[in-house]
């Protein structure tokens, strides 16, 4: 823990984590982590993909980002674990995202993605410094602390939280991609959402629901949605976006995961930003 110098620690009601004394919350931080990918998606049209990630820090919630830095390729592996360490300072006053890209290593073709998360970056100090955030295409990447203990992994639960709950919620979006953004794909403004959700991440999915179409760029969805809780079980919800006017399937507008522990920990309301442009909030009813 010598390397990490925490300049701050004010006094908060929140439970113990990261071998804190009680109640202590993290301000300031030098963080150094590496990254692991678990079940990374197969672009290889002969052998597999040979996954490297650039690494990159917003301090304006997503508006702009700055490269942090990238790792090495690991040729002919789905479930890599890169030896590259990155150094960032924490600072909760700022609202600061890491952005993971993977990318397959190409030599004869253009590199091509093979997935991407925001990851909060003050969730990330208040899980204990481990996260397994679920990639928009297939897999997951852990991201871990190379600079001591790690916690739990999950965002500490307010005291009082029951063992299980029904979630009642309503989805708006901001920003999404236009036109612009998406290039040959047809887009006629006229989102909805198809949600989802997997025990684990990686799991099998099940559908929620989805909401009716929006014709709005910024769309307010009416549709309330319901969702069984379990702490005890390791939930995931997915939000996937499409426009009413897509020919094909796949080629929708973004796609987000949420750990549905973390939602209900910061009070049932939460906002995800989508890989490529916009954001999705998910509001308690
Ligand atoms: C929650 O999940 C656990 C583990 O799968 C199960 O034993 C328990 O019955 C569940 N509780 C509810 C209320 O669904």
């Amino acid at each position: 823990m010598e390397n990490t110098l925490f300049l701050f620690i004010m006094l908060a009601a929140a439970t113990n984590f990261f071998g804190f004394s009680d109640g202590a919350v993290v301000e300031k931080a030098k963080l150094k982590f590496k990254v692991s990918g678990r079940n990374i998606k197969n672009e290889g049209l002969l052998g597999t993909s040979d996954p490297y990630v650039i690494v990159s820090l917003s301090e304006d919630g997503g508006q702009s980002k700055s490269k942090v830095g990238r790792t090495d390729t690991i040729k002919n592996q789905l479930n890599p674990d890169w030896s590259n360490e990155f150094e960032i300072k924490f600072d909760r006053k700022k609202d600061q995202l890491l952005y993971f890209h993977v990318w397959d290593d190409d030599r004869m073709r253009r590199d091509e993605t093979l997935g991407r998360v925001w990851v909060n970056v003050a969730d990330y100090v208040d899980k204990g410094q481990l996260d397994t955030p679920n990639l928009d295409r297939e897999g997951y990447l852990i991201i871990k602390s190379t600079d001591g203990e790690v916690g739990s992994g999950s965002l500490p639960l307010p005291a009082g939280t029951p063992e299980s709950e029904t979630l009642r919620f309503m989805l708006s979006a901001n920003g999404l991609p236009s036109k612009d953004d998406i290039g040959f794909i047809s887009i006629k403004g006229d989102p909805y959402v198809m949600v989802a959700y997997t025990d684990g991440p990686s799991g099998s999915v099940h559908e929620v629901g989805r909401t009716t179409v929006s014709s709005s760029k910024d769309p307010s969805w009416n549709d309330i949605m319901t969702f069984h809780w379990n702490r005890s079980k390791d939930q995931w919800l997915r939000f996937r976006i499409y426009d009413d006017d897509n020919l094909r399937r796949d080629d929708h507008l973004g796609q987000a995961w949420l750990e549905v522990n973390d939602y209900v920990a910061k009070g049932q309301i939460y906002t995800l930003l989508l890989p490529k442009k916009g954001t999705i909030t998910i509001r308690r009813v």
